[in-house]
């Protein structure tokens, strides 16, 4: 039979990927001028703030110089909505995608057809370094339309030469039909809604574990090394962070390693990360935790220098390749709850629960105001109806997880136990709290 060879080489897509460190820092030199002087040229945003800061694009010689530069935030993307920011006429804009947001004003950003590209090439090196290959079968259960992620990894997994099975989010149902019929090697969605889709497996009496899944990128929300053991044990699959965000492109701005799992290794060729103090603005060195800041450095529709994501992390040196990791994110700081003074994330809380048996990973944290008293509910599925229908078990249950809570991040909570499916749901992202104040 005469076969269609594929024209893509997927060994050699990226040679820079295992470039030494001396190359990359030279090539991000180069990239980074040419992104300075783009910005500066096209948008007058970015003009005006570097004027303003007394900094001029040429004066940026080296990877340190981009300190003299002042920062990019959400609020003056917002500003400029909805295409202000965007260095290039609408001639050269192919796709345009929009993050929701809080404040009900999307964040509108912008791609030309190199961006297309360059974006499909690293999630294509990311689903390669989930161990994926053009024989495997990509089933994307992240949303498609405004949101990156589903188009995101869609087109990476085409680029890498995968069969792409875009069933976007929702219909759980049909999920795992398909999920049953189509037998793909990996998955792409949010950790939470894996979860749900495992759930409706099992209720439909498959067991995950004899599917030939065998990888799950899981991304575009926290998670904790706990509920990648969860996930791991439970679907008999290897559990992989993707990281991104639409300002800076969307998924795939870096991605854990299967051979390590040590945290998402930034594609520093496109992406240039700092870390700072997020109350000081001061750049912070390598291993310490603080915001996440980006610059892109070959973005044509819509360069960002010195965005802050507001995601905390830390920069760690590289494993698997020679660039960068960050930790998994612990939450945004704009998630972070303040509760009688002490700092609490969400993922804390995961952290915890994920430790009892008898939990479900399912949970949301609920807060209310009694007084002056913040008072925080923890309302969390008992891992089956059994378990739900014993209040003594309940009451046990709800004490330990209490008790781990106050110990270990230093908070009183009531705890509920509830039955199975009596915690709101999500397809996408998980709204863990409720914020009732
Ligand atoms: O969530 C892009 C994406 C899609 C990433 C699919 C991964 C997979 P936004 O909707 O703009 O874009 O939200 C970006 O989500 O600033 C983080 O707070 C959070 N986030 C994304 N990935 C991770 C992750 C997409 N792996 C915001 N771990 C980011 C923790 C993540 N948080």
């Amino acid at each position: 039979m005469n076969q269609t060879v594929n024209p893509i080489d997927t060994a050699s897509l990226d040679p820079l990927e295992t470039a030494s460190l001396d190359e990359l820092r030279a090539t991000q030199v180069k990239r980074l001028q040419w992104s300075l002087k783009h910005a500066y040229e096209n948008v007058p945003f970015y003009r005006e703030s570097f004027d303003k800061a007394g900094v001029h694009p040429e004066d940026v010689k080296s990877l340190e110089d981009l300190g003299k530069l002042p920062f990019t935030t959400k609020a003056d993307l917002r500003d400029h909505y909805p295409f202000g920011m965007f260095a290039t006429p609408m001639s050269e804009i192919v796709r345009v995608h929009a993050s929701s947001g809080t404040t009900g004003q999307p964040t509108v950003v912008g791609y030309t057809q190199r961006d297309i590209d360059t974006w499909a090439d690293v999630v294509a090196r990311s689903i390669r370094a989930a161990g994926g290959t053009r024989n495997d079968k990509v089933h994307v259960a992240y949303g498609y339309g405004l949101f990156t992620g589903g188009l995101g990894a869609h087109y990476g997994a085409e680029r890498l030469g995968c069969a792409v099975i875009p069933m976007s989010g929702g219909q759980t149902e049909k999920q795992v039909q398909l999920i049953r019929d189509f037998q793909p090697d990996i998955i792409m969605v949010t950790p939470s809604y894996m979860l749900n889709i495992a759930d409706e497996m099992e209720r439909q009496g498959i067991d995950p574990r004899e599917l030939p899944l065998r990888a799950g990128i899981f991304g575009a929300e926290p998670w904790t090394n706990d509920m990648r053991l969860a996930l791991e044990k439970r679907l008999g699959i290897d559990a992989l962070d993707i990281y991104g965000l639409s300002e800076v492109m969307g998924p795939g701005v870096g991605m854990e390693c299967l051979e390590t799992k040590d945290g998402p290794t930034i594609w520093e060729d496109h992406f240039y990360p700092e870390i700072i103090d997020p109350v000081t603005g001061e750049l912070l060195p390598d291993g310490e935790y603080g915001e996440l800041v980006f610059t892109t450095l070959t973005k044509e529709a819509l360069p960002v220098i010195r965005y802050r994501t507001r995601d905390l992390t830390r920069l760690l040196p590289g494993t698997a390749r020679p660039m960068r990791r960050i930790d998994k994110i612990t939450g945004r700081s704009d998630d972070m709850l303040i509760i009688r003074g002490v700092n609490v994330f969400p993922t804390q809380v995961e952290e915890q629960l994920l430790k009892i048996d008898q939990l479900s990973p399912h949970y949301e944290i609920e807060i209310t105001r009694q007084g002056n008293m913040d008072m925080v509910r923890v309302r969390v599925e008992a891992a089956s109806n059994d378990v739900a229908r014993d209040p003594v078990i309940c009451e046990q249950l709800a004490k330990r997880l209490q008790h781990a809570v106050k110990t270990y991040i230093g908070i009183s909570t009531q705890v509920d136990v509830c039955g199975v499916e009596e915690v709101m749901r999500s397809v996408g992202k998980a709204k863990r709290v409720k914020d009732l104040r």
